[in-house]
Protein backbone atom coordinates (compact mmCIF):
# COMPACT_ATOMS: atom_id res chain seq x y z
CA UNK A 1 0.00 0.00 0.00
CA UNK A 2 1.57 3.42 -0.88
CA UNK A 3 2.43 5.95 2.70
CA UNK A 4 2.35 9.23 3.46
CA UNK A 5 4.75 10.04 6.48
CA UNK A 6 3.68 12.33 8.97
CA UNK A 7 6.31 13.78 11.15
CA UNK A 8 5.79 16.24 14.02
CA UNK A 9 6.81 16.46 17.72
CA UNK A 10 3.58 16.86 18.84
CA UNK A 11 0.97 13.99 18.76
CA UNK A 12 -1.97 15.41 18.37
CA UNK A 13 -0.90 16.91 15.18
CA UNK A 14 0.02 13.61 13.91
CA UNK A 15 -2.97 12.11 15.00
CA UNK A 16 -5.30 15.12 13.84
CA UNK A 17 -3.36 15.08 10.11
CA UNK A 18 -3.67 11.84 9.76
CA UNK A 19 -7.59 11.86 10.44
CA UNK A 20 -8.24 15.12 8.51
CA UNK A 21 -6.40 13.47 5.45
CA UNK A 22 -7.51 9.85 5.71
CA UNK A 23 -11.27 10.59 5.03
CA UNK A 24 -9.94 11.52 1.69
CA UNK A 25 -7.58 9.19 1.11
CA UNK A 26 -8.61 5.71 1.59
CA UNK A 27 -5.81 3.90 -0.47
CA UNK A 28 -2.96 5.46 1.71
CA UNK A 29 -1.62 4.34 4.74
CA UNK A 30 -0.86 6.73 7.08
CA UNK A 31 2.77 6.59 9.12
CA UNK A 32 3.02 9.23 11.82
CA UNK A 33 6.37 9.51 13.52
CA UNK A 34 7.62 12.05 16.68
CA UNK A 35 10.52 13.23 15.20
CA UNK A 36 13.04 14.00 11.71
CA UNK A 37 15.38 10.67 13.01
CA UNK A 38 12.59 8.67 13.42
CA UNK A 39 11.40 9.51 9.67
CA UNK A 40 14.88 8.92 8.27
CA UNK A 41 15.11 6.18 9.76
CA UNK A 42 11.77 4.82 8.04
CA UNK A 43 13.24 6.06 4.92
CA UNK A 44 16.59 4.36 4.74
CA UNK A 45 14.87 1.36 5.34
CA UNK A 46 11.95 1.31 3.15
CA UNK A 47 11.61 4.43 0.98
CA UNK A 48 9.82 2.91 -2.59
CA UNK A 49 6.52 3.02 -1.31
CA UNK A 50 6.67 6.89 0.26
CA UNK A 51 4.48 8.93 -1.88
CA UNK A 52 4.51 12.18 0.42
CA UNK A 53 6.16 13.11 3.21
CA UNK A 54 4.36 15.76 5.44
CA UNK A 55 6.62 17.19 8.28
CA UNK A 56 6.99 20.02 10.85
CA UNK A 57 10.47 22.10 11.09
CA UNK A 58 11.54 22.54 14.60
CA UNK A 59 11.98 19.11 16.45
CA UNK A 60 14.18 18.17 19.29
CA UNK A 61 15.24 15.15 17.60
CA UNK A 62 16.21 15.61 13.71
CA UNK A 63 14.54 18.81 11.99
CA UNK A 64 12.76 19.32 8.87
CA UNK A 65 15.79 20.34 7.30
CA UNK A 66 17.42 17.04 8.37
CA UNK A 67 14.87 14.93 6.80
CA UNK A 68 14.43 17.19 3.47
CA UNK A 69 18.34 16.87 3.22
CA UNK A 70 18.17 13.37 3.48
CA UNK A 71 15.85 12.92 0.35
CA UNK A 72 17.38 15.14 -1.25
CA UNK A 73 20.89 13.74 -1.03
CA UNK A 74 19.79 10.35 -1.38
CA UNK A 75 17.27 12.00 -4.62
CA UNK A 76 14.29 9.88 -3.71
CA UNK A 77 12.17 12.11 -5.62
CA UNK A 78 9.52 12.11 -2.74
CA UNK A 79 7.37 15.59 -2.60
CA UNK A 80 7.36 16.80 0.46
CA UNK A 81 5.31 19.33 2.29
CA UNK A 82 6.78 21.48 4.94
CA UNK A 83 4.20 22.08 7.84
CA UNK A 84 5.58 25.03 10.32
CA UNK A 85 5.19 27.87 12.06
CA UNK A 86 7.48 29.94 9.29
CA UNK A 87 7.91 29.75 5.91
CA UNK A 88 10.29 27.12 4.52
CA UNK A 89 12.76 30.18 2.93
CA UNK A 90 13.28 30.70 6.52
CA UNK A 91 15.44 27.54 6.72
CA UNK A 92 18.55 27.17 4.81
CA UNK A 93 18.17 23.60 3.35
CA UNK A 94 14.37 24.54 2.70
CA UNK A 95 14.94 27.36 1.03
CA UNK A 96 14.40 25.98 -2.74
CA UNK A 97 11.83 23.45 -1.88
CA UNK A 98 9.20 24.53 -4.20
CA UNK A 99 12.08 24.82 -6.99
CA UNK A 100 13.28 21.27 -6.45
CA UNK A 101 9.83 19.59 -7.07
CA UNK A 102 6.54 20.51 -8.55
CA UNK A 103 4.66 18.60 -6.04
CA UNK A 104 6.45 19.99 -2.60
CA UNK A 105 4.37 22.45 -0.80
CA UNK A 106 4.34 24.78 2.26
CA UNK A 107 1.68 25.18 4.84
CA UNK A 108 2.13 27.46 7.87
CA UNK A 109 0.80 26.74 11.18
CA UNK A 110 -1.86 27.50 12.18
CA UNK A 111 -3.69 25.52 9.50
CA UNK A 112 -6.99 24.66 8.18
CA UNK A 113 -8.26 21.07 7.23
CA UNK A 114 -9.43 22.60 3.93
CA UNK A 115 -6.22 24.02 2.79
CA UNK A 116 -4.43 20.71 4.47
CA UNK A 117 -6.40 18.67 2.12
CA UNK A 118 -6.21 20.77 -0.74
CA UNK A 119 -2.23 20.95 -0.76
CA UNK A 120 -1.93 17.02 -0.04
CA UNK A 121 -4.57 16.56 -2.65
CA UNK A 122 -2.40 18.60 -5.16
CA UNK A 123 1.17 16.95 -4.15
CA UNK A 124 -0.34 13.38 -5.09
CA UNK A 125 -2.07 15.32 -8.31
CA UNK A 126 -5.19 14.05 -6.79
CA UNK A 127 -8.14 15.95 -7.51
CA UNK A 128 -10.74 16.17 -4.59
CA UNK A 129 -14.50 13.92 -4.84
CA UNK A 130 -16.82 16.97 -5.19
CA UNK A 131 -19.93 14.94 -4.12
CA UNK A 132 -20.76 15.57 -0.30
CA UNK A 133 -20.83 12.30 1.42
CA UNK A 134 -23.38 11.82 4.32
CA UNK A 135 -20.42 9.48 6.07
CA UNK A 136 -17.17 10.00 6.34
CA UNK A 137 -15.27 6.44 6.90
CA UNK A 138 -12.31 7.14 9.24
CA UNK A 139 -9.68 4.14 10.24
CA UNK A 140 -10.51 2.66 13.83
CA UNK A 141 -6.84 2.92 15.10
CA UNK A 142 -6.79 6.75 14.22
CA UNK A 143 -10.42 7.30 15.78
CA UNK A 144 -11.11 5.04 19.14
CA UNK A 145 -8.97 7.50 21.54
CA UNK A 146 -11.69 10.20 20.39
CA UNK A 147 -14.54 7.74 19.41
CA UNK A 148 -16.79 9.27 22.67
CA UNK A 149 -16.46 12.77 21.47
CA UNK A 150 -18.62 11.87 18.11
CA UNK A 151 -22.46 11.80 18.98
CA UNK A 152 -23.06 9.33 16.29
CA UNK A 153 -20.76 6.68 15.26
CA UNK A 154 -21.78 3.70 12.67
CA UNK A 155 -20.19 0.80 10.64
CA UNK A 156 -20.65 -0.64 7.67
CA UNK A 157 -23.11 -4.12 7.23
CA UNK A 158 -23.96 -5.23 3.58
CA UNK A 159 -22.80 -1.93 2.49
CA UNK A 160 -25.36 -0.60 4.56
CA UNK A 161 -24.43 1.96 7.62
CA UNK A 162 -25.71 0.67 10.88
CA UNK A 163 -25.86 2.53 14.10
CA UNK A 164 -23.16 1.66 16.55
CA UNK A 165 -23.26 4.20 19.31
CA UNK A 166 -25.98 7.12 19.29
CA UNK A 167 -24.63 8.81 22.45
CA UNK A 168 -21.46 10.19 23.20
CA UNK A 169 -21.63 9.98 26.82
CA UNK A 170 -22.46 6.04 27.00
CA UNK A 171 -19.53 5.58 24.01
CA UNK A 172 -17.72 2.00 25.11
CA UNK A 173 -14.61 1.88 24.29
CA UNK A 174 -14.43 -1.91 25.44
CA UNK A 175 -16.71 -2.26 22.59
CA UNK A 176 -14.66 -0.51 19.84
CA UNK A 177 -11.31 -2.62 21.26
CA UNK A 178 -13.23 -6.23 20.73
CA UNK A 179 -14.78 -5.01 17.35
CA UNK A 180 -11.20 -4.16 16.73
CA UNK A 181 -9.91 -7.55 18.16
CA UNK A 182 -12.91 -9.43 15.27
CA UNK A 183 -11.01 -7.56 12.49
CA UNK A 184 -13.37 -4.18 12.27
CA UNK A 185 -10.99 -1.68 10.23
CA UNK A 186 -13.18 1.21 9.79
CA UNK A 187 -15.92 3.11 11.25
CA UNK A 188 -18.41 5.93 10.13
CA UNK A 189 -19.39 8.95 11.31
CA UNK A 190 -21.71 11.35 10.10
CA UNK A 191 -20.04 13.94 7.34
CA UNK A 192 -20.96 16.79 9.23
CA UNK A 193 -20.60 16.03 12.64
CA UNK A 194 -16.96 15.29 11.86
CA UNK A 195 -16.36 18.37 10.18
CA UNK A 196 -17.63 20.35 13.51
CA UNK A 197 -15.32 18.04 15.37
CA UNK A 198 -12.27 18.91 12.96
CA UNK A 199 -12.66 22.38 13.33
CA UNK A 200 -12.89 22.53 17.30
CA UNK A 201 -10.10 19.89 17.20
CA UNK A 202 -7.73 22.52 15.19
CA UNK A 203 -9.32 25.66 17.12
CA UNK A 204 -7.97 24.04 19.76
CA UNK A 205 -4.71 23.26 18.63
CA UNK A 206 -4.25 26.92 16.74
CA UNK A 207 -5.31 28.43 20.22
CA UNK A 208 -2.39 26.15 21.99
CA UNK A 209 0.03 27.27 18.96
CA UNK A 210 -1.28 31.13 19.61
CA UNK A 211 -0.60 31.31 23.10
CA UNK A 212 2.39 29.88 23.25
CA UNK A 213 3.85 32.40 21.16
CA UNK A 214 1.64 35.65 21.84
CA UNK A 215 3.67 37.25 24.53
CA UNK A 216 6.84 37.98 22.69
CA UNK A 217 7.17 40.47 20.14
CA UNK A 218 10.17 38.11 18.20
CA UNK A 219 6.91 35.68 18.14
CA UNK A 220 4.16 38.08 17.22
CA UNK A 221 6.62 39.13 14.42
CA UNK A 222 6.59 35.21 13.52
CA UNK A 223 2.70 34.62 13.51
CA UNK A 224 2.24 38.22 11.58
CA UNK A 225 4.97 37.23 9.04
CA UNK A 226 3.05 33.80 8.72
CA UNK A 227 -0.08 35.28 8.27
CA UNK A 228 1.12 37.38 5.09
CA UNK A 229 3.04 34.67 3.29
CA UNK A 230 0.59 32.21 4.19
CA UNK A 231 -1.83 34.54 1.78
CA UNK A 232 0.39 35.33 -0.79
CA UNK A 233 1.26 31.55 -0.91
CA UNK A 234 -2.23 31.04 -1.02
CA UNK A 235 -2.99 33.02 -4.18
CA UNK A 236 0.20 31.83 -6.50
CA UNK A 237 -0.07 28.19 -5.39
CA UNK A 238 -3.55 26.18 -3.89
CA UNK A 239 -7.40 26.91 -4.87
CA UNK A 240 -8.08 30.38 -4.27
CA UNK A 241 -11.30 29.73 -2.76
CA UNK A 242 -9.57 28.30 0.42
CA UNK A 243 -8.57 32.03 0.72
CA UNK A 244 -10.07 33.05 4.37
CA UNK A 245 -9.77 36.78 4.46
CA UNK A 246 -12.45 37.30 6.71
CA UNK A 247 -10.76 35.01 9.28
CA UNK A 248 -6.92 36.12 8.48
CA UNK A 249 -8.15 39.45 9.29
CA UNK A 250 -9.93 38.65 12.62
CA UNK A 251 -6.60 36.86 14.13
CA UNK A 252 -4.80 39.96 13.31
CA UNK A 253 -7.57 42.07 15.03
CA UNK A 254 -7.51 39.77 17.68
CA UNK A 255 -3.75 39.77 18.22
CA UNK A 256 -3.87 43.83 18.10
CA UNK A 257 -6.79 44.23 20.45
CA UNK A 258 -5.41 41.67 22.97
CA UNK A 259 -1.80 43.66 22.08
CA UNK A 260 -2.39 47.13 22.26
CA UNK A 261 -3.27 48.13 25.48
CA UNK A 262 -0.56 46.54 26.69
CA UNK A 263 1.88 49.19 27.25
CA UNK A 264 5.18 47.48 26.74
CA UNK A 265 4.54 45.47 23.78
CA UNK A 266 2.59 48.83 22.24
CA UNK A 267 5.69 50.60 22.01
CA UNK A 268 7.04 48.03 20.52
CA UNK A 269 4.82 46.39 17.93
CA UNK A 270 5.60 48.73 14.74
CA UNK A 271 9.23 48.45 15.21
CA UNK A 272 8.74 44.61 15.55
CA UNK A 273 7.28 45.13 11.94
CA UNK A 274 9.82 46.69 10.92
CA UNK A 275 12.05 43.87 11.25
CA UNK A 276 10.35 41.89 8.89
CA UNK A 277 11.11 41.86 5.58
CA UNK A 278 9.57 44.82 3.20
CA UNK A 279 7.25 43.43 2.10
CA UNK A 280 5.70 41.42 4.92
CA UNK A 281 6.30 43.95 7.51
CA UNK A 282 4.83 47.37 5.91
CA UNK A 283 1.90 45.47 4.70
CA UNK A 284 1.51 44.53 8.04
CA UNK A 285 2.37 48.13 9.48
CA UNK A 286 0.06 49.22 7.17
CA UNK A 287 -2.55 46.72 8.79
CA UNK A 288 -1.56 48.28 11.94
CA UNK A 289 -2.62 51.61 11.25
CA UNK A 290 -5.57 50.80 8.93
CA UNK A 291 -7.49 49.46 12.41
CA UNK A 292 -6.03 52.56 14.12
CA UNK A 293 -7.51 54.62 11.37
CA UNK A 294 -10.49 53.03 11.17
CA UNK A 295 -10.76 53.26 15.20
CA UNK A 296 -9.87 56.79 15.47
CA UNK A 297 -11.16 58.27 12.61
CA UNK A 298 -14.64 56.26 11.77
CA UNK A 299 -15.78 54.70 14.85
CA UNK A 300 -13.98 51.03 14.07
CA UNK A 301 -16.28 50.85 11.07
CA UNK A 302 -15.78 47.05 10.34
CA UNK A 303 -16.77 47.07 7.00
CA UNK A 304 -13.91 49.87 5.79
CA UNK A 305 -11.38 48.18 8.38
CA UNK A 306 -12.04 44.70 5.91
CA UNK A 307 -11.30 47.14 2.98
CA UNK A 308 -8.15 49.05 4.16
CA UNK A 309 -6.61 45.43 5.63
CA UNK A 310 -7.49 43.67 2.29
CA UNK A 311 -5.50 46.29 0.58
CA UNK A 312 -2.71 46.45 2.98
CA UNK A 313 -2.36 43.09 2.93
CA UNK A 314 -2.95 42.66 -0.98
CA UNK A 315 -1.69 45.83 -2.61
CA UNK A 316 1.86 44.60 -3.70
CA UNK A 317 0.70 41.17 -4.66
CA UNK A 318 1.82 41.05 -8.10
CA UNK A 319 5.33 42.15 -6.66
CA UNK A 320 8.12 39.52 -6.59
CA UNK A 321 10.33 40.72 -3.65
CA UNK A 322 11.46 42.86 -0.63
CA UNK A 323 13.54 44.88 -2.93
CA UNK A 324 10.45 46.50 -5.23
CA UNK A 325 8.11 46.80 -2.38
CA UNK A 326 10.26 49.35 -0.97
CA UNK A 327 9.67 51.75 -3.85
CA UNK A 328 7.17 53.96 -3.06
CA UNK A 329 6.97 56.92 -5.31
CA UNK A 330 7.46 57.59 -9.08
CA UNK A 331 11.09 58.71 -8.58
CA UNK A 332 12.05 56.01 -6.07
CA UNK A 333 11.47 53.36 -9.23
CA UNK A 334 13.38 56.16 -11.57
CA UNK A 335 16.39 55.92 -9.29
CA UNK A 336 16.59 52.40 -8.94
CA UNK A 337 18.72 50.23 -11.02
CA UNK A 338 16.42 48.35 -12.66
CA UNK A 339 16.30 48.01 -15.82
CA UNK A 340 13.33 50.07 -18.12
CA UNK A 341 11.43 46.86 -18.54
CA UNK A 342 11.56 46.08 -15.33
CA UNK A 343 10.65 49.71 -14.21
CA UNK A 344 7.64 49.52 -16.48
CA UNK A 345 6.38 46.68 -14.44
CA UNK A 346 7.05 48.30 -11.28
CA UNK A 347 5.05 50.76 -12.62
CA UNK A 348 1.91 48.79 -13.29
CA UNK A 349 2.05 46.93 -10.30
CA UNK A 350 -0.93 48.35 -8.67
CA UNK A 351 -2.58 47.34 -11.94
CA UNK A 352 -1.36 43.74 -12.03
CA UNK A 353 -2.33 43.35 -8.00
CA UNK A 354 -5.69 44.15 -8.97
CA UNK A 355 -6.06 42.21 -11.98
CA UNK A 356 -4.98 38.68 -10.41
CA UNK A 357 -7.39 39.08 -7.52
CA UNK A 358 -9.83 40.34 -9.88
CA UNK A 359 -9.42 37.03 -11.65
CA UNK A 360 -9.97 34.83 -8.36
CA UNK A 361 -12.77 37.03 -7.22
CA UNK A 362 -11.83 37.06 -3.73
CA UNK A 363 -12.47 41.03 -2.62
CA UNK A 364 -15.02 43.31 -3.63
CA UNK A 365 -14.65 46.45 -5.95
CA UNK A 366 -13.64 49.10 -4.04
CA UNK A 367 -11.16 47.36 -2.57
CA UNK A 368 -9.39 46.48 -5.91
CA UNK A 369 -10.13 50.09 -6.45
CA UNK A 370 -7.72 51.59 -3.53
CA UNK A 371 -5.30 48.57 -4.67
CA UNK A 372 -4.88 50.16 -8.57
CA UNK A 373 -4.76 53.73 -6.91
CA UNK A 374 -2.10 52.65 -4.08
CA UNK A 375 0.78 54.78 -5.32
CA UNK A 376 -1.55 57.58 -6.69
CA UNK A 377 -0.95 61.17 -4.18
CA UNK A 378 -3.86 64.12 -3.88
CA UNK A 379 -1.09 66.28 -5.76
CA UNK A 380 -1.30 63.91 -9.14
CA UNK A 381 1.83 63.04 -8.70
CA UNK A 382 1.78 59.80 -8.23
CA UNK A 383 1.50 56.69 -10.31
CA UNK A 384 0.61 54.63 -12.34
CA UNK A 385 -2.25 56.96 -13.95
CA UNK A 386 -0.99 60.29 -11.90
CA UNK A 387 -5.08 60.97 -10.12
CA UNK A 388 -5.24 63.79 -8.33
CA UNK A 389 -7.50 63.67 -4.96
CA UNK A 390 -11.17 64.42 -7.11
CA UNK A 391 -10.16 61.48 -9.78
CA UNK A 392 -9.40 58.70 -7.13
CA UNK A 393 -11.79 56.66 -5.11
CA UNK A 394 -13.01 58.56 -1.71
CA UNK A 395 -11.04 55.69 0.18
CA UNK A 396 -8.19 55.59 -1.65
CA UNK A 397 -6.78 58.86 -0.34
CA UNK A 398 -7.30 58.01 2.98
CA UNK A 399 -5.14 54.18 2.08
CA UNK A 400 -2.50 56.16 0.43
CA UNK A 401 -1.87 58.31 3.31
CA UNK A 402 -1.69 54.93 5.42
CA UNK A 403 0.62 53.29 2.89
CA UNK A 404 2.42 56.09 3.02
CA UNK A 405 2.79 56.59 6.92
CA UNK A 406 3.73 53.01 6.85
CA UNK A 407 6.38 53.12 4.33
CA UNK A 408 8.21 55.99 6.58
CA UNK A 409 7.83 53.89 9.70
CA UNK A 410 9.10 51.07 8.65
CA UNK A 411 12.10 53.23 6.96
CA UNK A 412 12.37 55.50 10.33
CA UNK A 413 12.44 54.49 13.40
CA UNK A 414 11.93 57.46 15.30
CA UNK A 415 8.31 58.18 15.31
CA UNK A 416 7.86 61.75 16.66
CA UNK A 417 9.68 62.96 13.26
CA UNK A 418 6.40 61.53 11.39
CA UNK A 419 4.91 64.15 10.84
CA UNK A 420 7.94 66.45 8.79
CA UNK A 421 8.57 63.68 6.25
CA UNK A 422 8.78 65.00 3.09
CA UNK A 423 7.09 61.74 1.51
CA UNK A 424 3.54 63.34 3.54
CA UNK A 425 3.73 66.22 1.55
CA UNK A 426 0.77 66.51 -0.24
CA UNK A 427 -1.79 64.82 1.89
CA UNK A 428 -4.10 67.00 4.51
CA UNK A 429 -2.59 66.26 7.72
CA UNK A 430 -5.25 67.73 9.61
CA UNK A 431 -7.28 65.15 8.20
CA UNK A 432 -5.07 62.33 10.03
CA UNK A 433 -4.62 64.28 13.42
CA UNK A 434 -6.01 61.39 15.92
CA UNK A 435 -3.61 58.98 13.79
CA UNK A 436 -0.92 61.12 14.09
CA UNK A 437 -1.63 61.69 17.63
CA UNK A 438 -1.40 58.49 18.69
CA UNK A 439 1.37 57.12 17.17
CA UNK A 440 3.35 60.08 18.76
CA UNK A 441 2.22 58.71 22.15
CA UNK A 442 3.86 55.46 21.80
FE1 LIG B 1 3.37 48.47 -0.79
FE1 LIG C 1 2.95 48.95 -4.18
Amino acid sequence: MKKILVVDDVQEITELVVMILESELDQYEFLEFSSGNQAISYLKESPQDVDLIICDHNMPDGTGSDVYTFIKDNDLQIPYIHMSTGLHTEFEKLKSLLEDHPANACMTKPFDDEILTSLTMSALSLKKDPSEKKYTQLSIVNVSPYIGEFFKVYIEIDNKPRLLFNDSTTTDQVKIIELKNKGLTHVLVETDEYHQWIKSKLSHLNKMVGECHFEEPHNIKQLTDTLFKHSVLIINQANPKELNLEKMTKSFEIVLNTLWDKSEIKKDLLKVFSHLGYLSGHSAICMVLSWLYTKKHKQGDLSLFHKLSYASLLHDISLPDDHTSALLTRSDVDKSEYKESEKDFILQHPNYSAEKLESLDVIDSDTLRIIKEHHEKPDGSGYPKSLSKSNSHKLSTAFQFILTLAHIIYTKKDLDEIRNDDRLKGFELKDYQELLDCLQRN
